[in-house]
Order: C-alpha cells, then structure tokens, then sequence
C-alpha cells in the first residue's frame, strides 16, 4: 500500500484518540517548539497547515492571533475531529478543512485554497513518504503556497534509532524498525489516554538526516532547528529533560521563502 493510503487508513483509525499526545512529554516540547518558530504574535496572519489531521497545531495559531487556518490532510476522520472542535468553540471561518494529498499538486483539486500564505506547516508528514518523489511533491506544494519572506513551520523525525525512542520516557515509542530504500518504516506507539495511538511511519534519510536540500530546492532559506533548550518545559525541568536533548527523536524546523 502506498504511504498515503496507509496514512489515510490509519489515522481514519485513530482520529477521535489522537488529540491525547498534546499531553505527553513530545506533544508539549514540539508545541513550545513550534510557538517559538511562529512567534509569538501572528495577528493577521494566514496560515495554510499541510496534513493538519485533528488542527492541533492549527488552534494554537489561532491562539497565536492568526486570522485564518486552512488544514488540508488526507483523512477525513482527522479532519472531522477538527471542524467538530471548531463547531464546539462556536467558531466559524476560523479553521477550515480540506480533504487532499499533499503529496500531490494541490492546484489540481480546485480547492479555494489562497494564492499566497503568511506561514505553511507541514507537522510530520514527511514521516509519511517512503519515497523521494512523496516528500518532492510535498515540498512543492509548500514552495508554491507560501508568500515571498512568508515562514515555513515543520516537525520532522530526527532519528527514529534514538535511545529514547525505545524507552518511551518521553510519551512516545517505536514497536519495531524495518529498513527501506533510503530510510525506514517503524511503529509508532503514542502515549495517549486512555488509550496508545499506533501507526506505520515511513521516514528518509534525506529528512531525519538533517538534510536542507529539499527545503532549498523549494525556495527556502534561513534553515534552521529551533533549538530544544528555548522550550519553557526545557527550562523548567532540565534534569527530565537531558536525555532527550542528547539524542532527540523530533526536531522543528524554521524557513523563510525567498
Ligand atoms: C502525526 S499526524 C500529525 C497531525 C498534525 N500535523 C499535528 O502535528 O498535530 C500526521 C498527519 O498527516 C496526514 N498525512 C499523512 N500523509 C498525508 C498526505 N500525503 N496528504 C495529506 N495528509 C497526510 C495524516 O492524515 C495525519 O493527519
């Protein structure tokens, strides 16, 4: 099965349990990580979230003062848990959803999509290509939609063989790893109450390696990790936190379009 297929499956699966790894140890570091790359004040801005699942990361801009989110992602169950919060806060036109494969050019699905965005985030689905040409058509639909000095957002893997990717100290863990051309596929096993969240990833070196080349090459710069020491539970706590920082298993990246 495709990358994409299988993410549409899976995380159809698990879409209403999702939401619970906000609460784990990783789900609070990539938040603080990703507030300190958008931030702190995005009043006006127009965000395009690019496999934006359950808007997670889309309430926070919101809450940022963005005016707008656009979550495009390939599964409408995660989508569903999305607009149904909106619906919940009483919210319209905030958050809007669209269901697509970002892998694929999204100008080809007619979408009102805007021509330009303030900010693209892409949060792990470059953890859903087992393929070079998956994670190219992902990086062009980001070169395409982001404004000139517009700023890139994206949680990628770092390494999927980190120590604490085993010991599931920081709410998250691989069940097995199988190497595949350029990369691997793993289990992942999120620590969500009531109940773990599980799914296959598939993840290319040319991601968790650190490599800037497919950034570049859709019109980024300014490459950067947003360091894991600026994250407030970092400094709040920094003898829990020292393994992570030693070998982490997720990283933020920051861009600016040229
Ligand atoms: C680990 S979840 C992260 C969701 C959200 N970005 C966040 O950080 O909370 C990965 C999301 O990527 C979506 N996804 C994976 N591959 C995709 C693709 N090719 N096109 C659109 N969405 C995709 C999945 O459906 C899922 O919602």
């Amino acid at each position: 099965m495709a990358a994409q297929d299988l993410a549409k499956t899976s995380y159809n699966e698990v879409a209403t349990a999702y939401d619970g790894y906000a609460q784990t140890p990783a789900g609070i570091i990539e938040a603080q990580l990703i507030a300190q790359a958008l931030g702190p004040d995005l009043t006006g801005l127009h965000v395009l979230d690019l496999g934006g699942g359950s808007g997670l990361h889309a309430r926070e801009c919101i809450d940022y003062g963005a005016e707008s989110v656009d979550i495009v992602d390939i599964s409408p169950e995660m989508l569903k848990v999305a607009s149904d919060i909106e619906e919940s806060l009483g919210r319209r036109d905030k958050i809007k959803t669209f269901e697509a494969d970002v892998s694929k050019p999204l100008s080809d699905y007619g979408l009102p999509l805007r021509e330009g965005y303030d900010v693209v985030m892409a949060n792990w689905i470059f953890s859903h290509a087992d393929k070079r040409s998956t994670l190219e058509g992902m990086f062009a639909n980001i070169g395409a939609y982001l404004k000139p000095r517009g700023i890139f957002v994206g949680i990628r893997d770092a390494n999927p063989s980190s120590h604490n990717f085993q010991t599931g100290k920081y709410g998250a863990h691989v069940g097995w790893v199988k190497e595949i051309e350029g990369g691997v596929k793993y289990w992942a096993v999120l620590h969500c109450k009531p109940e773990p969240v599980e799914f296959e990833v598939s993840s290319l070196e040319i991601i968790y390696g650190g490599s800037k080349e497919l950034y570049e090459n859709a019109g980024l710069t300014d490459i950067v990790e947003v360091p894991l020491k600026s994250a407030q539970c970092v400094k709040d706590d920094p003898e829990f936190w020292a393994d992570f920082l030693e070998d982490p298993f997720l990283a933020v990246v920051r861009a600016v379009k040229v």
